[in-house]
């Protein structure tokens, strides 16, 4: 009997998202025959029943397009927003799979959207994933789609920046996302030749970061591109967290738990604005001018990279595979040119952050890049 199975895409938009869609739907209704249907908006859409038809020609003309044609949203089945409060819509959600008889749920995600997965699963859903985001920081696959768009946007940035920095003789910090991830911002920073590189993995210290830039201003070269991904921190703000943490881990009573908590919402809101107090303190240090460049959701916007295209097309096609031959409970992951089903409890609640001999950082260092420590 012809299998039913519905799609969803959840948490932030990543280019590809079009091209996996397509992928699973094109290949489940022609190769195996299967009835296809979205869900808008993320878990939100699936909770609320609002489906969307996958039939015919609502997969053609997509591949090339940004963002998702399913809408997304960053709701969890199990802490909905409705109304002012948070609830629980699990059941809500499980009834309206078995609504539409489905037989797998595909959820498109990153590192949320597998957890969210991994809870249905645990609520007995046929759920198979597949691993999206910029970040590149989903655990036991080699790489996710999304991120090598964003690499090269974050990278032709860092390009065009070079020629302005140097005009000004000035300093450019230049933001870019990843989470507390530094895969976008290492791969970008090497890509563009920056002069320092700063990542979540390794706290940085900023008389190292004003050290190296005023031996370059010494040496002659007048201008520095520094690249900081928005989750690297300082020396001082790492020490802090894992203080808080482990106070707030070890807390013997609600009112200290709850003081580091407050503690570390403190700390993580003013984190937003590190950027640009980084560039503050670099030009105090080194009497250079500096700039910001933030750039944002620029990075997760427009037409996905050949690459993305073609891995999203992969893992798709190899899911529609997989659901054909009953394989539930499982992420497709990229492994070398192939795929692999990984089971979702090795996946959800993992991330895979840049190890610190990572052969990208080793190879940074010999060039003399920065790393801020
Ligand atoms: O996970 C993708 C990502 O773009 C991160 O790099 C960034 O921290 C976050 O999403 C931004 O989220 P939002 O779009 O909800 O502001």
């Amino acid at each position: 009997m012809a299998k039913h199975i519905g799609i969803l895409t959840a948490g932030g938009d990543s280019p590809g998202l079009n091209a996996a869609i397509r992928g699973v739907g094109k290949a489940a209704q022609n190769s195996f025959d299967m009835n296809v249907i979205g869900f808008r908006d993320g878990f939100r859409g699936l909770m609320e029943n609002r489906v969307m038809r996958l039939e015919g020609s609502a997969l053609s003309g997509i591949l090339t397009v940004g963002g998702t044609i399913l809408g997304t949203s960053r709701d969890k089945p199990h802490k909905m927003p409705m109304g002012n409060e948070y609830l629980d819509m699990t059941d809500v959600i499980v009834d309206n799979y078995h609504r539409h008889n489905l037989d797998a749920l595909v959820c498109l995600g990153g590192g949320g959207t597998q957890k969210n997965a991994y809870r249905l699963l645990e609520k007995g859903l046929n759920i198979i994933t597949l691993p999206k985001t910029i970040d590149n920081d989903v655990a036991m696959t080699d790489t996710t789609f999304g991120f090598d768009t964003a690499l090269g946007i974050a990278t032709e940035a860092v390009d065009r920046l070079h020629s302005t920095a140097h005009s000004h003789h000035r300093i450019i910090v230049v933001e870019v996302m990843g989470h507390n991830a530094g895969w976008l911002a290492l791969g970008a920073g090497m890509a563009g030749g920056a002069d320092v590189v700063l990542i979540p993995e390794i706290p940085y210290d900023v008389e190292s970061v004003a050290g190296a830039i005023l031996q370059r201003s010494q040496g002659g070269k007048r201008f520095s591109i520094v690249v900081v991904s928005e989750g690297a921190l300082s020396k001082e703000d790492a020490v802090q967290i894992r203080e808080l943490e482990e106070e707030k881990a070890n807390a013997s009573s609600k009112k200290q738990k709850k003081a580091a908590n407050a503690r570390l919402r403190e700390l993580t809101a003013t984190q937003a604005e590190h950027t640009v107090r980084l560039a503050r303190q670099l030009e105090d240090l080194t009497r250079l001018e500096s700039r910001v460049t933030i750039l944002g959701h620029l990075q997760r916007g427009g037409t996905p990279s050949a690459a993305d295209r073609l891995l999203a097309t992969r893992l798709g096609t190899a899911c529609a595979e997989m659901i054909q031959d009953g394989i539930y409970g499982v992420m497709v992951a990229a492994r070398g040119d192939g795929t692999e089903p990984v089971p979702l409890d090795q996946v959800a609640g993992k991330r895979k952050t840049v190890p610190p001999d990572h052969p990208w950082i080793i190879s940074a260092r010999r060039l003399g890049t920065n790393m801020g420590d």
